[in-house]
């Protein structure tokens, strides 16, 4: 199947990308981190990773099981880039629990009657019940972010979404609801070498989408609407996570750490959970 923006991806690596990221990206072998910043210049090893994650798997079923007991509700916003990882990380979470009670939200661009509602209405549907887990791939922080850069909202509108901000997620706390937000942070090299990749592989062109080509050309404004978005949101009650995804196996790790570690459930073993990697995984000040 041919895609209508076939070939973007090359052209803009060929024609517009920054030097500095096309060198990186040319001179890379497989396993390379390209981000000179980045605290390791190789990704982690499939078998150590394999190890790792097959023990924080079942704490995130030990924890899966306390919430149905329990009756707590826990929901996780995935925020990052095109390409960051968040679907891999989501994956990575759910691998072995129970699907019926996890559910992932990864909403279409809102329809005709959505966009007439209030825009935290229909995040409100998808929020879990008693002993349930929601994972959001992407959130209502489109509006901060995606919409804003592209034109999406009207800059309004966004600054209506920042004030009612606290209030809402303040709500989600007082009632219950376990809350946290992360947020994946991956170089510029890094997110177009993945989107190559896509570009080449059948299997995940569908990953691709019209957004991510006319994204290349917004990296910067990218960068400013981030910055400013986690300036306002870094709530001491619904604080962010930024892990840097260059890797995306040590992310993967230090996500389910992030969780795993902040949920009180039964059974907890500190020692198997272990924590977060501090030179991938912090605030906000990690991204500067
Ligand atoms: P993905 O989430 O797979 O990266 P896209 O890159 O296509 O998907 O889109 C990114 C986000 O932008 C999605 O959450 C999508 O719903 C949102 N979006 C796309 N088009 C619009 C639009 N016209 N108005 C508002 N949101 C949009
Ligand atoms: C990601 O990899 O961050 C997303 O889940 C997929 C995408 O970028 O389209």
């Amino acid at each position: 199947m041919k895609l209508p923006f076939d070939g973007a991806i090359s052209a803009f690596f060929q024609n517009k990308a920054p030097k500095s990221v096309r060198e990186a990206i040319l001179a890379a072998d497989k396993d390379d981190i390209l981000d000179p910043s980045y605290p390791y210049r190789e990704e982690m090893k499939g078998k150590a990773y394999q190890t790792q994650m097959d023990a924080l798997q079942i704490e995130l079923v030990k924890m899966q099981s306390d919430l149905k007991t329990t009756g707590k509700r826990l929901v996780v916003v995935f925020e990052g880039r095109d390409a960051a990882g968040k679907g891999g990380t989501i994956g990575a979470m759910r691998e072995n629990l129970n699907p019926r009670a996890c559910t992932v939200v990864a909403l279409a661009k809102p329809s005709d009657h959505e966009a007439a509602q209030w825009y935290f209405q229909r995040y409100i549907d998808w929020l879990p019940a008693k002993g349930e887990i929601a994972l959001f791939d992407r959130s209502w922080y489109n509006r901060a972010m995606i919409e804003h850069v592209f034109g999406f909202c009207t800059p309004e509108q966004r600054a209506h979404f920042f004030a009612q901000l606290p209030d809402f997620e303040r709500m989600l706390v007082e009632e219950g609801f376990i809350f946290r937000k992360i947020w994946l942070e991956v170089g510029q090299a890094e997110q177009l070498k993945r989107f190559l990749a896509r570009e080449q592989d059948p299997l995940k062109q569908w990953k691709l989408s019209l957004i991510d080509i006319e994204g290349l050309a917004k990296w910067e404004s990218y960068c400013e609407a981030v910055d400013e978005t986690m300036e306002r949101s870094h709530f001491t009650f619904a604080p962010w996570t930024v892990i840097l995804s260059d890797d995306k196996k040590r992310a993967r790790i230090a996500a389910v750490q992030t969780i795993l570690g902040s949920v009180d459930y039964m059974g907890r073993d500190l020692a198997v959970i272990g924590t977060p990697d501090p030179l991938i995984c912090g605030g906000p000040e990690l991204r500067t």
